[in-house]
């Protein structure tokens, strides 16, 4: 039996915790820990993985759930869905390709792609929290 009222703020979670991983990941890389990097990096995606599977297990059983709120804030909250949406469907095969220059240790190009990767898979993952708050 799932527990399918838990899942939104399971996703929640995982959002924030890929962000961290994200950071902290960024963070070593600057300081040359390429091993910590890599296990970073590598917990974000599967974190992430978990986070997709989850959301689609939500969605399928409970469907769309409406934002109740007004005004300023319903404004606030569609900029960010239709943002968090769009940039969510972009990385990943921006995530895919990263990871794949990294693990054939093509690091020139997978630096060059993870400029762009990084900072808007951090922008998925901290609106999908985001999102959560305002939504529940
Ligand atoms: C999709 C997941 C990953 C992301 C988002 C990511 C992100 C980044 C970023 C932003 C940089 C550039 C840092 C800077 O400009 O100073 C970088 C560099 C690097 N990453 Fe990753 N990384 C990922 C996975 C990996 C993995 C799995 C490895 C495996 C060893 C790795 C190894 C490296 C190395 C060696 C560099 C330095 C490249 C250079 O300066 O020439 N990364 N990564």
């Amino acid at each position: 039996m799932i527990p399918y009222a838990s899942l939104p703020a399971l996703n929640a979670c995982l959002n924030a915790a890929s962000a961290l991983l994200l950071v902290i990941g960024y963070g070593f890389i600057r300081k040359q820990k390429i091993t910590a990097h890599r296990i970073c990096m590598g917990s974000a995606f599967a974190v992430s993985v978990l986070f997709i599977i989850s959301y689609l297990t939500y969605h399928a059983h409970v469907g769309s759930v409406r934002f109740q709120g007004q005004g300023l804030i319903r404004t606030a909250y569609f900029s960010i869905l239709i943002s968090h949406s769009l940039l969510a469907a972009l990385i990943v095969p921006l995530v895919l390709r990263t990871l794949y220059l990294a693990l054939r240790s093509r690091f020139m190009e997978h630096r060059r792609w993870a400029r762009w990767t990084f900072p808007l898979w951090l922008y998925v993952s901290i609106t999908g929290v985001a999102i959560y708050e305002l939504l529940y």
